[in-house]
């Protein structure tokens, strides 16, 4: 509560004493399309009053209610985004900003935050000021579009087996998020998907890896068992899903994986979104734990006499 009061006070702050004189008397070309000076004067207003507390005047990351915010706000003097959503790591296009304004990043300070819409293209057009990498040409990505999922409900549990198979063994995922499966499964699954079973396993295999970013913090990555994600929100559940796995995490160590890299292409995502479901299914229930403590309290492995050949 206190928390939330003293936030408000810092908006409110924001909205009252900052009287934002026009700084833009000229159209600005950004991400390939020209925008007029009433349209950014007016977004820099509207950013003072919603966004300012958190991601600063300048837009840098440090605003008033930023020190001690794990993670920190984003500063957008760096055009770089996480959750931007589209292919080959390249800007938001303005729906993802919208995507991200509207529904937040769950287990963040950033909230989803009620704009009317008009006011947020305006913060949106204005953003794009403040790095100049939005005036690159071609620097917006194209969006993820999802091919139809080739699974279905009748072939479910399929899925969510090739999903567990290419999780522990050639996408290797394991190698920052927790392993779900035991030692054995996992010399299983990376002699099928990869053709040489693993005998050798990272120290704490069944808890995240924390991974440096390009963000000034490291980040761990979540435990699909236990953790909020961030970008995904139950109802789209799916789509989001595909959607991170083909764009990746921008500047956060979470790769982008082009369907065409993998053995089944486009089936592959989809397993893989379809075994994701199946741990965030668990999530909060004694299943997760219990799956937890088995895998934690394994007998030592002893490697298959065919291993090392
Ligand atoms: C209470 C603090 C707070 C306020 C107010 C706030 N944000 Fe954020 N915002 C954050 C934090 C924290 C993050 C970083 C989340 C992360 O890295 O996972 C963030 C991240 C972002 C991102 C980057 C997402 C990405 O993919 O990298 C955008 C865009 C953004 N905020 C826009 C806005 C806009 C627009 C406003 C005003 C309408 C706003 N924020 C208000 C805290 C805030
Ligand atoms: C090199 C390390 C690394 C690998 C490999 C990796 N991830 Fe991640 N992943 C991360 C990090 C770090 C984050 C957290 C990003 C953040 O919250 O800022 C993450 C986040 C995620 C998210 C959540 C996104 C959100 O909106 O919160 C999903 C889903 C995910 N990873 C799935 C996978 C899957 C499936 C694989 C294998 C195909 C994989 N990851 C491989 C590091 C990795």
């Amino acid at each position: 509560m206190r928390a939330l009061a003293s936030l408000a006070a810092f908006l409110l702050a924001g909205a009252c004493a900052r009287e934002a004189r026009p700084r833009f008397k000229e159209p600005i070309k950004l991400a390939g399309k020209m925008v007029a000076p009433g349209i950014l004067n007016a977004g820099h207003v509207a950013y003072l009053q919603y966004c300012r507390a958190c991601h600063g005047d300048k837009g840098d990351g440090k605003g008033p209610a930023a020190p001690g915010l794990r993670p920190p706000p984003r500063d957008f003097t760096q055009g770089s985004f996480k959750f931007a959503g589209v292919l080959d790591q390249k800007l938001p296009r303005d729906e993802d900003l919208v995507r991200i304004v509207r529904g937040g990043l769950h287990g963040t300070a950033m909230l989803t935050w009620d704009v009317p819409d008009q006011k947020l293209d305006e913060i949106i057009q204005y953003i794009k000021t403040l790095s100049p990498k939005w005036k690159e040409d071609d620097a917006v990505g194209d969006p993820v579009v999802p091919e139809p999922d080739p699974w279905g409900e009748a072939r479910k549990a399929e899925a969510v087996a090739r999903g567990k198979t290419l999780y522990h063994g050639f996408a290797q995922c394991l190698g920052c998020h927790p392993a779900y499966a035991t030692k054995q499964e996992i010399y299983d699954a990376s002699k099928a998907s990869l053709g040489v079973g693993t005998t050798d396993f990272r120290d704490a295999m069944y808890l995240p890896e924390i991974k440096d970013s390009e963000y000034g913090v490291k980040i761990l990555p979540p435990d699909f068992l236990f953790n909020t994600l961030r970008s995904i929100n139950p109802e789209t559940e799916g789509g989001d899903l595909y959607r991170i796995l083909v764009a990746g995490v921008t500047g956060a160590a979470m790769p982008a994986w082009n369907p065409i890299s993998l053995p089944n292409k486009e089936a592959d995502i989809w397993a893989l979104v379809y075994y994701l479901r199946s741990l965030l299914r668990m999530k909060g229930t004694p299943a997760a734990e219990k799956l937890h403590r088995k895998l934690a309290s394994e007998p030592p492995f002893v490697p298959p006499p065919e291993a090392g050949k």
